[in-house]
């Protein structure tokens, strides 16, 4: 893929597709529930179609009508062996989340994936379970794992690493685990399986305290089935949020979008640079806090920001290292240990791309430093993405300021954002 630069600005209305993490929880919590439930505005992209096809191959019944979802649900004990292994492609999500639901279920299970998932590290998930009795195999603590599904014992767990995947993946296997499980997440991630649980009825407490949370679960109380709307992707909205403020002359309205407030770091640190962005329309649905966004060209600040708001962020690094480069003062972003870990090492593939871009920045330990400058020298306009969505789209934006910028590999993008080329074209880019 080719993205060049453009001059006439980003404007008018991107189409942001539904919320990547709530669409993997909208058919994985309907498929162990009871009753039918529909689901509206669904991520149809290969990761999400990798969870769903999982569901299938486990016996769950699933119609679509008018573009709508319908999931038949089939209690939290009554999924089926898959006849072969589990495929998820590239989806960290659905391979952490699955290895949770599985070890509780009564049947062994394989899961794979590509050459990516496959090098990421699963032990994060399989080692809390353990503590469950889980029996989880891999030779290197990598997939496949081999899951002996089996009756696990609830107990305490105190995550030290800031993950939604092992959190979700753990609250899983406690729904079909006798007994009261209890959860400690030393720092809060992304809270959607939690309010999902609570809207289907799980037997489920959260609380907060300073900034830990403890969750309480008690297993084997069936859910009950709810029709769930997908709110849009504010990660995928983050692209457009900052193709609109680094290009002069441009105006991008956002609709329908996913502000969760364990979600939304992004905002707050442009904020803190300066940026013109409206929040309108705020609401909630499911649960979920949802608004429309507004956004205009603005002339950045850098900012510095702490550790404290990087599990906000997780995934939208990459990109906000894009518009800290167009910023009128250095920037550094502190405690990226996480993004090394991602669909590929996010903090090596930032550094060198942006370095390829011309851009003076650095890493010293797990912090990135930007310092920006007016005019960029290209030293080579071939992006590495290693796979990467995230990357392939926020070079893709970079290319719109500094470009042209060969973004190799970036039939990934389809992993959370099939419309992504089409959308930003629509508005003024110009990827070919
Ligand atoms: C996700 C959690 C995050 C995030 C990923 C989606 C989820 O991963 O990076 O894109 O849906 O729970 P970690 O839990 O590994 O931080």
């Amino acid at each position: 893929m080719l993205s060049n630069s453009i001059t006439n600005g980003i404007n008018g209305y991107a189409n942001i597709p539904g919320d990547k993490s709530i669409s993997h929880r909208s058919i994985i919590i309907p498929s162990i529930s009871n009753g039918v439930s529909e689901i509206s505005n669904i991520l149809k992209s290969e990761d999400v179609l990798h969870t769903l096809n999982a569901f299938k191959a486990m016996g769950v019944k699933v119609e679509e009508n008018n573009n709508k979802l319908i999931i038949f649900g089939k209690g939290l004990n009554s999924l089926k062996k898959p006849e072969g292994k589990i495929y998820l492609g590239n989806s960290g999500t659905s391979a952490r989340l699955l290895t949770g639901l599985l070890s509780s279920q009564k049947f062994d299970t394989v899961l794979t994936g590509d050459k990516s998932l496959s090098n990421r590290p699963m032990a994060r998930i399989s080692d809390p379970l353990s503590k469950m009795n889980a029996r989880i195999n891999s030779s290197n603590g990598r997939l496949p794992l081999t899951i002996e599904g089996s009756e696990l014992k609830c107990t305490k767990i105190d995550l030290d690493i800031p993950s939604a995947q092992i959190k979700s993946g753990l609250l899983l296997a406690s729904l079909n685990t006798k007994g009261e499980t209890i959860i400690t997440e030393n720092k809060i991630t992304r809270d959607h399986t939690e309010i999902m649980l609570q809207s289907f009825e799980a037997k489920i407490d959260v609380r907060k305290n300073n900034n830990k949370k403890l969750i309480k679960i008690i297993g084997k109380k069936e859910l009950v089935s709810k029709n769930i709307d997908v709110p849009n992707d504010l990660s995928s909205s983050a692209f457009f949020i900052v193709s609109a403020l680094i290009n002069n002359n441009s105006k991008v309205v956002l609709k329908n979008i996913n502000n969760n407030p364990t979600r939304n770091g992004l905002l707050i640190a442009l904020e803190k640079m300066g940026a013109k962005i409206k929040l309108l329309n705020k609401r909630i649905s499911n649960n979920e806090n949802i608004c429309d966004i507004e956004v205009l060209s603005s002339n950045l600040n850098g900012c510095e920001l702490g550790p404290e708001i990087a599990d906000l962020m997780i995934d939208e690094y990459p990109i906000l290292a894009v518009a800290a480069s167009f910023a009128s003062t250095p920037s550094i972003f502190r405690g990226l240990k996480e993004l090394r870990v991602k669909e590929s090492d996010r903090l090596k593939l930032i550094i060198l791309n942006l370095q390829k871009c011309g851009v003076n920045c650095k890493t010293e330990n797990d912090d990135l430093f930007i310092y920006p400058s007016k005019n960029y020298e290209i030293n080579s306009n071939i992006i590495q993405t290693d796979f990467d969505h995230r990357i392939a789209m926020a070079f893709c934006v970079m290319a719109t300021k500094i470009g042209p910028l060969k973004i190799n590999d970036s039939e990934s993008i389809n992993t959370s954002f099939p419309n992504f080329k089409s959308e930003l074209n629509k508005l003024g880019g110009r990827i070919i």
